[in-house]
């Protein structure tokens, strides 16, 4: 069983699909990490802005690099020249915002799509797989679809406490709300208005808003519907 999670930064799509897949028993897979391998590997070469008459040469160049995943234990890992590139590294501001960019080319929405494939293949059990386009374009017979939103200013407040470490959002000023509330517009805008796999929901999809929901609340409403699914099928 796939179960196809989207949504825009801050909806809370992750951690609700990282804790469905553990209550139920299935591979987690981050997509978004993908991209950020990419970007992670255009900084690297300096080629943070993907733009100009350079750019279709450095796509091909950064589609080719040596980047892998494996499930092990349940969990994406994902490699540059086998080695695993940890999370530190996939999230800081640079290759957050070098990700946006990477991830609007073909050739690597290509490679990403053929990795996610192949590792939910491989896989024995059930997939958790969360993105902007798992059930639009990459898994599109998925058993079960799930677009998450909310309201960009409650995504800002969650992000910043997260950063925080742990804080509540209850912490964090209202300046610095309204600015990563419209950072994060602007980056939903980009996405959805991209030529490629746009983030949008699938029209087969579950829509639930997260704004006025506790986190506990997001995991059952998924975790009801895979069972609904499950003991049907
Ligand atoms: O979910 P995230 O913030 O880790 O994603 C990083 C970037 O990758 C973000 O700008 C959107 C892009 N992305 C995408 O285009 N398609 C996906 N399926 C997942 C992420």
């Amino acid at each position: 069983m796939i179960i196809a999670i989207d949504g825009p930064a801050g909806s809370g799509k992750s951690s609700t699909a990282r804790e469905v897949a553990r209550r139920l028993g299935f591979l987690h897979l981050d997509s978004g990490a993908l991209y950020r391998a990419f970007a992670y590997v255009a900084c690297r070469h300096g080629w943070d802005e993907m733009t100009g008459p350079a750019a279709e040469s450095r796509v091909q160049e950064l589609a080719d690099a040596a980047i892998t995943a494996s499930s092990a234990g349940g969990r994406l890992t994902v490699e540059l020249d086998d080695q695993p590139i940890g999370d530190e590294e996939l999230r800081t501001p640079r290759v957050t915002a070098c990700a946006s960019k990477v991830s609007a080319f073909p050739p690597i929405r290509d490679r990403v799509n053929e990795l996610l494939r192949g590792l939910a293949a491989g896989f024995a059990g059930g997939t958790v797989t969360e993105g902007r386009d798992m059930g639009t374009v990459v898994f599109p017979g998925a058993e079960l679809k799930v677009y998450m939103m909310a309201a960009p200013e409650v995504r800002a407040a969650r992000r910043l406490a997260e950063r925080a470490g742990g804080g509540g959002a209850g912490e964090v000023s209202e300046a610095s709300i309204r600015a990563e509330s419209a950072r994060l517009v602007a980056r939903d805008l980009a996405d959805s208005e991209r030529a490629v796999a746009p983030l949008r929901p699938a029209s087969d999809a579950k829509l639930i808003d997260t704004s006025y929901l506790g986190f506990e609340e997001q995991v059952e409403r998924v975790v009801v519907l895979a069972r609904a699914h499950l003991d049907t099928g």
